[in-house]
Formats: C-alpha cells, sequence, structure tokens
C-alpha cells in the first residue's frame, strides 16, 4: 500500500486500536431529510469530538461541518435514485478532483449485490477504485440490501468478499448470525452499519458482538442520531469499540446526562 493511501486509512481506523468509530450521516442522499438528520449540522455538532470520521456527501460537508474540525470525512460518492425509485440505479456522482479537495481521507459507495443493477454498481466500484488509487484515496464499499435481499451471513459474506475482490480498501456491511463468517471470507477491514433504530442496549449488544467477531469497528448512523441521548450512545460505541468496554459499561456511559 502506498505512504498516501496508508496515510489516509489510518484517518479513519485509527492505528492505536486498529479499529474505527465512523458516523454515517449521508441518508439524505436518497431519503431526504431522514429524521434525526433534517438540520445535519445541529445534530452532528455535539458528536463531532467522539467520531474517528464522518461518512458524508459533499453538499452536508460543504454546508453543513466545520471545516476547522479535525475529524476524518469519508465522503459517499455514489447515488442517483431516490427511496421512490430503484435503489441499485446507482451512479458516481463526486468527482476524484471534489474528493481531494475536500480533503477526504476516503470515498465510499454502495454495490446492489443481487439487485437488478448489481454489474453496473460492481464495475463502477472497480472503475472507482482505479481512480482512487492514483491519488492515494481509501474506497469503501458498502453492501446495500435491496429489499428483497436477505441479510445473512451468506449473502452478506458474497457481497463484502465480491468488493475486495474488485479492491475496495474496506467494506461497510450489517451486523448478521455468524458474523464471523462474513468476517473470515473478508480479506479487508469490514466495518458495521447500525441499520434501522433499535433499542440503545440491543444496539450496544450488536456493536460488542461484531467486534468480537472480528469487525475493524462501525459505520453506525441511526441508532446514534436518532437515539434519545445520542452524545451519550455515541460515547458507549465508542468505549467498546476502542476500549473493549461491556455492555453493561457501555449502557451506564450511554445512561449519563
Ligand atoms: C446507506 C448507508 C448508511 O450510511 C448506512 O446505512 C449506515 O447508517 P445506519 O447505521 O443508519 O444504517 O450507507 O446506504
Amino acid at each position: 500500500m502506498d505512504f498516501g493511501l496508508k496515510n489516509r486509512l489510518s484517518r479513519i481506523i485509527k492505528p492505536r486500536t486498529g479499529k474505527t468509530v465512523m458516523l454515517a450521516v449521508d441518508h439524505g442522499y436518497f431519503q431526504g431529510p431522514t429524521t434525526g438528520l433534517r438540520d445535519l449540522k445541529k445534530t452532528v455538532s455535539p458528536l463531532l469530538s467522539n467520531a474517528d470520521c464522518l461518512f458524508i456527501t459533499r453538499g452536508m460537508v460543504r454546508t453543513s461541518i466545520d471545516p476547522r474540525s479535525d475529524v476524518a470525512v469519508c465522503l459517499r460518492v455514489s447515488g442517483g435514485p431516490s427511496i421512490l425509485g430503484e435503489l441499485s440505479n446507482e451512479d458516481i456522482t463526486t468527482s476524484m478532483e471534489e474528493a481531494l479537495r475536500l480533503n477526504a481521507a476516503g470515498v465510499g459507495m454502495s454495490i446492489f449485490v443481487g439487485s437488478k443493477n448489481e454489474d453496473r454498481t460492481i464495475a463502477n466500484l472497480g472503475r472507482l477504485v482505479n481512480e482512487a488509487e492514483r491519488y492515494g484515496m481509501p474506497v469503501l464499499a458498502v453492501t446495500a440490501v435491496g429489499k428483497e435481499m436477505g441479510r445473512d451471513a451468506r449473502y452478506l459474506g458474497l457481497a463484502c468478499r465480491m468488493a475486495a475482490e474488485i479492491g475496495a480498501h474496506f467494506v461497510k456491511t450489517y451486523y448478521c448470525k455468524d458474523f464471523y463468517k462474513v468476517v473470515e471470507g473478508c480479506p479487508v477491514p469490514v466495518v458495521m452499519a447500525g441499520g434501522k433504530k433499535i433499542p440503545e442496549r440491543e444496539a450496544l449488544e450488536m456493536t460488542a458482538n461484531a467486534i468480537k467477531e472480528g469487525a475493524s469497528g462501525v459505520d453506525m448512523g441511526r441508532n446514534i442520531f436518532q437515539s434519545d441521548n445520542p452524545v451519550g450512545m455515541i460515547r458507549a460505541v465508542r468505549a467498546i469499540v476502542h476500549k473493549g468496554a461491556s455492555v453493561h459499561d457501555a449502557f451506564e456511559i450511554y445512561s449519563k446526562r
């Protein structure tokens, strides 16, 4: 791995622990002003100091993030369809030049394995990796799940492995039963997406299990910013990811107001 790529990746996945707490706030790129992110600036500002990295679109970086913040940015560079359309119909929407201009530490896009446009999203990933490697930019592949797709280790293992084979430098996927099998079959770091909002204790349990089973951290959104205590929640997640805190101790951290 080149210096630039390694250096950028270590701004996201912290070398001290080999883990990352990414805060995913890109949901608006297809969902619009979703619950908790209507005013992204207001939601994200108090969370910044506890996030290693933001997963975010360029429009929201420009309008809503303080450029003096030292949080790393992983830029979502794919998009196209809204929740009203065929979700797999994505293309690359943001150039590498823009990622460099915004001082991004990485770029990310979704692949839709098993969906209508799976082949196009995989080809897009290949093209993005080709271009990104020219500039030492790590690529995150997001294994999006189509409406009809399952979330089992077989499906997510297939999607993560394909992403790595095409050249993604790290992969984001959902937690599932036998998650360790997904991690085992994927030679690059796997970070866990949180998925729909669930009770805080369950989200912390899921995080702890993912870490035990080999995840390199989280790229979590709704279970943090839709919590009744987002700052407590991100601190609790952080304690599990970076310090190996128990679910009990992490829940105590979340409960502090
Ligand atoms: C959507 C995404 C989101 O960033 C991802 O789903 C993580 O957020 P959450 O924890 O809310 O699921 O990539 O395609």
